[in-house]
């Protein structure tokens, strides 16, 4: 019985972290403009990371061109997506 837990706990820890390695994105959820994020975003770091944050517009409008400067590269309808998209996605609280 404690054999079994363990390989069961040792499953559990094994698998999840691949599993979201696997799965960037995740926590963008669905809406016009996702596209672009993860076609734009994903290069670098896990788009998901903007989950954590809460912005207004101009918020990510300042996100985005930091972002830019860090090496992104979109046009700038793309930009203008990705920005429309997360403040609708993560508005400022
Ligand atoms: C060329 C590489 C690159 C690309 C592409 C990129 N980022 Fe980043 N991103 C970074 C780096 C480096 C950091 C950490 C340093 C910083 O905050 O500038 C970061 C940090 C972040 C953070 C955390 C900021 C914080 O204050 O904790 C968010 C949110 C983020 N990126 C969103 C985005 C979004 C949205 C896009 C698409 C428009 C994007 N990133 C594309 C390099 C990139």
């Amino acid at each position: 019985m404690h054999r079994f837990l363990f390989a069961a706990a040792g499953i559990f820890f094994l698998t999840v972290p691949v599993a979201a390695q696997e799965d960037p994105g995740a926590k963008l959820p669905p809406g016009e403009g996702r596209d672009v994020v993860m076609k734009v975003c994903t290069k670098c770091h896990d788009p998901s990371i903007a989950a954590e944050q809460s912005f207004d517009e101009k918020g990510w409008k300042d996100l985005v061109d930091q972002m830019e400067s860090n090496g992104a590269r979109g046009t700038e309808a793309e930009f203008a997506q990705i920005v429309a998209y997360l403040s609708k996605a993560f508005p400022a609280k």
